[in-house]
This record gives structure tokens, sequence and C-alpha cells, in this order.
């Protein structure tokens, strides 16, 4: 090994392939090492291995920080989360449309102002480390200037985000609106200069069907196909009334689904949020043009939206990521969004296997935003974005701890109990960027 390495030790866990959802994960899918060295060289994984095969090859006096009771996981991923709604979790009494218009976009006007706009950016950032997610696929507003505030924030912390300025040009305060025109130019002004700078990439963010004409949705079907690389996102088949009003809106097209189509924003780079009110029809669609759905449990039942179907959606090869949704999600924590969707799943007779869910909020949500080549597991070359997992940081996971037998055991605790208190630190591209407040792990030689 080079001399500049850093080498972290503890418990670690990663996912090759998809793990299936049965109570035993498939042959090959996962590595595990209940004690394992992380090696890691210029902000890249360079090995992982035990301790008897890796401490002979450090060089000499190479500090290992070791993580008493830590389990090394790589940084949870969420596929669909709003940057401008933290300050709306939390809103009492509504479903999805009086939400929006009651909570959701008198909040998102603030960020006309940037210096608002800024801190909640960094106040974003700084909080989506604390819960152990290093990437995420990210709602700003209508306002360019929310974008630059995230991706500026993103920048100084190294964070793999992808993000996009909303385009919504009609129903909603005249200062959340723009044209068709605008949204185009600001989208691709805004696209040409983050798009792979750096970590970050650029998602076109129609915010729905029923919030853009159908100029504005043409113009959006356009920079999909001008820029096949950029993400694109959406909101989908949420709540009954929003799929009620978009008929109304286009009743020229065969459903929701098709109107999305028709524009030219289906496809294996798109990501729609909740997909709940959906039919086999539409699965076969999103299969065959590899959109993705992002399932976001914790929104689904705040909101009164409805149960996702989990199962429906993988039998029908339907790529499915996991996500909080926040500000209609009520935790950042995807942790907490694994204990939602196992109960969702639970309401509809299905189940999610705990190495279902941690594949979700790892590999898997790393599938979905086409990141699987530099984030999602510890594979040699990939980033080192990780987290430390450790049930001693809340009281509950801590009384859990001497009942837990075996590895699936401890996933499962961690899933239905733990929150960011289960995080004791969070590292981007072998960047300390968080520590759980307390006290700190001894270090051996
Ligand atoms: N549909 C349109 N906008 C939104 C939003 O901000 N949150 C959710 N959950 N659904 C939406
Ligand atoms: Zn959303």
């Amino acid at each position: 090994f080079p001399d500049d390495i850093q080498v972290h030790r503890g418990a670690i866990l990663h996912f090759l392939d998809d793990p299936g959802n049965d109570t035993d994960p498939r042959p090959d899918s996962l590595a595990f090492l209940d004690d394992g060295l992380l090696v890691l060289h210029r902000g890249r994984v360079l090995a992982t291995g035990t301790p008897e095969d890796l401490i002979p090859r450090l060089p000499v006096g190479t500090e290992v920080r070791y993580w008493h009771h830590g389990l090394l996981v790589p940084g949870f991923i969420d596929t669909h989360v709003h940057m401008p709604q933290l300050g709306v979790m939390a809103s009492y009494g509504t479903q999805l449309l009086d939400w929006l218009n009651t909570y959701t976009f008198p909040h998102e006007a603030r960020f006309a102002e940037g210096d608002w706009a800024r801190a909640e950016a960094e106040r974003f950032t700084r909080l989506l480390l604390a819960h152990g997610t290093t990437s995420a696929l990210v709602f700003c507003t209508s306002h360019a200037q929310s974008v630059e505030a995230l991706f500026e924030a993103a920048e100084s912390r190294n964070m793999a985000l992808t993000a996009g300025k909303v385009l919504m040009d009609r129903f909603a305060p005249e200062s959340l609106l723009d044209t068709a025109e605008r949204g185009y130019r600001d989208s691709l002004d805004l696209l040409r200069r983050w798009h792979g700078r750096g970590r970050l990439r650029y998602a076109v963010t129609p915010r729905f069907a029923a919030t853009s004409t159908p100029e504005q949705l043409a113009l959006a079907g356009r920079l999909a196909r001008d820029c096949p690389d950029a993400l694109v996102q959406t909101h989908w088949a949420e709540n009954p009334a929003e799929i009620q009003w978009t008929r109304e809106l286009f009743p020229e097209r065969a459903s929701y689904l098709d109107v999305y189509r028709h524009y030219g924003l289906l496809g294996d780079h798109t990501v729609l949020a909740h997909g709940i009110h959906i039919n086999d029809h539409d699965r076969a669609v999103l299969a065959a043009t590899g959109t993705r759905i992002a399932f976001c449990p914790t929104s689904n039942t705040f909101l009164g939206s409805g149960l996702f179907d989990f199962a429906g959606a993988r039998a029908a090869g339907v790529p499915v990521g996991l996500a909080t949704d926040v500000g209609g999600g009520t935790s950042l924590s995807m942790l907490a969004t694994m204990a939602e969707a196992y109960k969702v799943c639970r309401l509809r007779g299905q189940t999610l296997s705990p190495w279902q869910a941690f594949y979700l909020a790892t590999l898997g949500n790393a599938r979905v935003l086409h990141l699987e080549h530099s984030v999602g597991s510890f594979r040699d070359g990939r980033h080192a974005d990780f987290l430390v997992l450790d049930m001693t940081g809340s009281p509950l996971l801590d009384m859990k701890r001497p009942f837990c037998q075996s590895l699936q055991d401890t996933l499962f605790s961690l899933m239905m109990l733990g929150d960011d208190r289960a995080v004791a630190a969070t590292f981007v591209a072998g960047e300390l960027q968080h520590q759980r407040p307390g006290p700190s792990p001894s270090q051996i030689q």
C-alpha cells in the first residue's frame, strides 16, 4: 500500500448485487466482515479485508481508526427529497393539494431571498450528513438561486448530489411561477454550468404535470432529449384528487403516465416520486422504458396518500428506489424510512427484508440514480462515502443490542428503531463530514 492511506476498522457490510426480498439474501449478493479493515487512498476505496490479511501489508506507522461497536456501510442515498421543505415537515392535517397550497408554496416562496436560500442549503446538506446520507436526488424551488445555493453547499463538502430548478408555470402563487421559456433558459443555464462539475449533476425538474403548461412540459422533454445523461425528476400518481385534476387538465391523454410519455419525459434517467395509484399497464410502460419509481413511505403515510405496492413493482421489473420526500416525509433518516417502508409492505400483506432495505438505501438507490460505478458499495475504486452505524447511540437501540444474535437481527433493529442517533460518523470521499457528539473512538496502532 502507498504511504498516504487511511484505514478504518470495524464490522463492514456492503452489497454487491440485489439480495432479493426473502429471509435469506441471495448468495454472493453481499460482503460482510464482523471485524474488517476499510483501506482508503485519495478519497477512494483501495481494499477491504480481514485484519489478518491486511495489517501486515500496512506501511509502518499507519494509524488505524478503530470503530468499537461500529458497522461501516456505504453512505445512504436518498432518491427523492426537497431541499426547501425542511420547515414544511410536520405541518398538520392536510392531504397533498391542500398541503401544497397551505404550507408548501408559501414556504418555497421564501427562497426568492438569496441569504435564506444559502442558509437553508447549508442546513440541508449538514442534516443529510448527520443522518448518514451522502448522495441524493433533490428538488430545489423555481428560483435558480436555490439550485446555485444547493450546489455550492454540496460542492464545499464534495457530495455527489443531483438537483434541479423546479419548472412550474401555472396554478401556484405568482412569485413561484416561471414561464415555459424562462424555465427552459434557466434550466439550460444551470445545467451547462453545474452538470458534471466535480460530483454534481443536473436533473430536469417539472414539479408535476398539473403545474406545468403543455408548452413547459414540451420544453422539459426537449432538455431531457438534448442532455440524455442529465436526470429527470417529477411527481406521479400520489393522490386521488391530484390524479383526477391531471385527467381534467390533459383530457386528450390516455393516463397520467401517458402525459409524461407524450412529452418525452420517460426513460431510464427519469425518477417518478410515489407511483401509488397505478395499474399493470403503467408498470409495463415503466419496465419497458426503464423509468424509476421513488418509494416515499413516510410521506405517503403522513399525507394519507396510500400504500405503495412494492412487490407489484418488483414483480413487473420496475426499478424502485427508496426516498424520504422531506417535507411531505417526516424524517431525513433512511433508517426511519426503511421502518416505514416495512410497515407499508406489511399493511399490503407483503414484507421488506432487512437485506433488501439496506440494499435499497445503498447500492439499489445508486443503481436507480446511475451512480453504481462511483458509490453504493465498497468495491475497489468507489468514492469512500460511508457511515459508521452504532447501536450505542440511542437508549432503545442500546437496550436491544444484547438481544441481537445475528447480522439480520442487528440490521432489522437498526432499521426499525434507528435514526440519526445510530450514525456515529459520516465520511464523504474519505473526509470526516459529520461526527455524532459524544466520546470519540479510541485509536489503535
Ligand atoms: N406533488 C407536487 N409537488 C409535490 C411536493 O412538493 N411534494 C409531494 N410529496 N408531492 C408533490
Ligand atoms: Zn416530493
